[in-house]
């Protein structure tokens, strides 16, 4: 295993080594990130580890996908350090483009992509308007870059995940969208770069996202249908625990629509702020 992943900036250097192993018949694989690794990004690498030849990780902290007033300034910019966990993982190389590369025409006039707005205008697409717009495009482009011949996306960001899958079946990208299971911390709370705004206090409480989701995943399981009810009390707990929820909702996991009769791949999802951290979690029914 090489000392440390390559580690390139330009565009060139990318296209020539993906080309030489492309070359060699080897078959490329790509984990996109924004950085600040933990054991959740680190999942992905395993993931796709025995399915590809190489694995390829980007670290962008992407400003297209951040609104004004969100944390693109504050966001924890780690590099050395998830070098040092991409080597550890078998990453073969580590894309860590500027802004400039990856918006040659700057970010305002780029040729960017819209997602689907179906799958958008509901739950983090409300509070985050033109958030999956600038996740699109971003990835849109790294795989213009990578051509990889698969990907893979954390089931944390399930509204992302399923964004991606739509963009990847409506544009035709060829490449194969693998999901990867939440990595959590010992107490339930979703593992994220963002969990390091939270000061002990808040910390001590976020894992009540994740309880209160459990907990409607139960109630279900024993036959309680009255979702909006369900939805109430999720968030009445997550309030309890002194956080903010945003939303709770039930939903269905293909399309996140509302659930009709007899539709039973669900999904229950929930966004919720402690202090200036806005956190997201979801469940499997
Ligand atoms: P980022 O938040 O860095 O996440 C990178 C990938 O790691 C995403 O696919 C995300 O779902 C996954 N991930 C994060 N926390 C996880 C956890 N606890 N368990 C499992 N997977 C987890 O998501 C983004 O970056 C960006 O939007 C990106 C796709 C890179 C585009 O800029």
């Amino acid at each position: 295993m090489a000392d440390r992943p390559i580690l390139l900036h330009e565009l060139d250097a990318l296209r020539k080594q993906i080309g030489a192993w492309r070359s060699a018949g080897e078959s490329i694989g790509l984990v996109p990130t924004m950085g600040n690794l933990h054991s959740g990004h680190i999942s992905l690498l395993k993931i796709l580890a025995p399915r590809v030849d190489r694995l390829v990780a980007s670290v962008f902290v992407n400003p297209t996908q951040f609104a004004a007033g969100e944390d693109y300034e504050q966001y924890p910019r780690t590099l050395e350090q998830d070098a040092a966990a991409l080597r550890r993982a078998g990453c073969s190389l580590l894309f860590a483009p500027s802004v400039d590369v990856m918006y040659p025409a700057g970010t305002e006039q780029a040729t960017s992509l819209i997602a689907a707005p179906d799958l958008v205008q509901t739950l983090c697409g409300i509070s985050r308007p033109g958030h999956f717009d600038g996740v699109v495009t971003v990835v849109a482009r790294l795989f213009n870059m990578v051509l990889p011949d698969r990907a893979v996306f954390g089931e944390k960001d399930y509204q992302q995940l399923l964004v991606i899958r739509r963009m990847v079946s409506d544009l035709a990208f060829q490449v194969t969208i693998d999901a990867a299971p939440t990595v959590r911390e010992a107490d339930g709370l979703a593992m994220s770069s963002r969990n390091r705004y939270l000061n002990a206090d808040q910390r001590r409480r976020a894992p009540a996202i994740y309880r209160a989701l459990c907990r409607i995943v139960t109630e279900i399981r024993a036959g309680q249908d009255d979702f909006a009810e369900l939805e109430a009390l999720a968030a009445g707990q997550i309030r309890d625990a002194g956080l903010q929820p945003e939303y709770v909702a039930i939903r269905r996991s293909v399309d996140l629509r509302q659930p009709r009769v007899g539709d039973n791949d669900l999904r229950v999802l929930a966004a919720a702020r402690a202090g200036n951290a806005r956190l997201i979690d979801n469940l499997a029914v």
